[in-house]
C-alpha cells in the first residue's frame, strides 16, 4: 500500500514538471496570437480596410506592453526544446542568448511607450506602424524557428 502512494507521488510530481514547461510555452504563444491578432487591427486602419478607433490601438498597446512585461520571464530551462501547435516555435536562442533576447524585449517596450503617447489619430498611427513591426520582425527573424 506504501509503495503504490510513493508511485502515486512520483507520478504526479512528474506530471506537474511536464505542465509547467508546456504552459510557459503555451503562454508565449497565447501572448504572441494576441499580438497578431492586434497588430492585424492596427494595420487593417491603416490599410483603410477600418475606420480609425482609438479604443483598439489603445488595447491593442496595452496588450503588447503585458506581452513585454511577461516575456523575460515566461523561459525556464525545462521549456528549452518545446514545441509548439501551428506554424512557429521557440527557438532555442532564446535560452542560448537570453541577455540578447532580454534586450529585444527592452526595445520592444520602450517603442510601445512611445507609440502609447504618439498614437492619437490615423497619421500618427501610420507614422509609428512600420517602426511597430520592424520590432516585432526583428524579434521573430532571430528567437521565433518556423516547425516543419
Ligand atoms: C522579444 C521577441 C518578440 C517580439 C518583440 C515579438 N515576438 Fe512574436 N514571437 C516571438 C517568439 C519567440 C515566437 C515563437 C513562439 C510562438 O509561436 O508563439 C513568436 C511568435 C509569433 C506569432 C506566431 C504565434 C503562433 O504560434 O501562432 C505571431 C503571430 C507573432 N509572434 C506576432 C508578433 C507581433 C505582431 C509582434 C509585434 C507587435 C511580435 N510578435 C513581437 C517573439 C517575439
Amino acid at each position: 500500500m506504501k509503495r503504490v502512494l510513493v508511485v502515486g507521488g512520483a507520478f504526479l510530481f512528474g506530471m506537474g514538471a511536464v505542465w509547467a514547461q508546456q504552459d510557459s510555452a503555451k503562454e508565449v504563444q497565447t501572448l504572441m496570437k494576441a499580438n497578431g491578432k492586434n497588430a492585424g487591427a492596427m494595420s487593417a486602419m491603416v490599410k483603410g480596410e477600418k475606420p480609425y478607433d482609438q479604443a483598439t490601438v489603445n488595447s491593442a498597446l496595452a496588450q503588447f506592453e503585458d506581452t513585454a512585461k511577461k516575456l523575460p520571464h515566461l523561459f525556464p530551462a525545462s521549456a528549452k526544446g518545446v514545441k509548439l501547435d501551428g506554424d512557429y516555435s521557440i527557438s532555442p536562442k532564446v535560452w542560448e542568448d537570453k541577455a540578447g533576447f532580454d534586450a529585444k524585449v527592452a526595445n520592444f517596450a520602450k517603442l510601445v511607450g512611445e507609440a502609447k503617447a504618439k498614437i492619437k489619430d490615423l497619421d500618427s498611427l501610420k507614422a509609428m506602424m512600420p517602426a511597430i513591426g520592424k520590432e516585432c520582425g526583428g524579434c521573430h527573424e532571430t528567437y521565433r524557428v518556423k516547425n516543419g
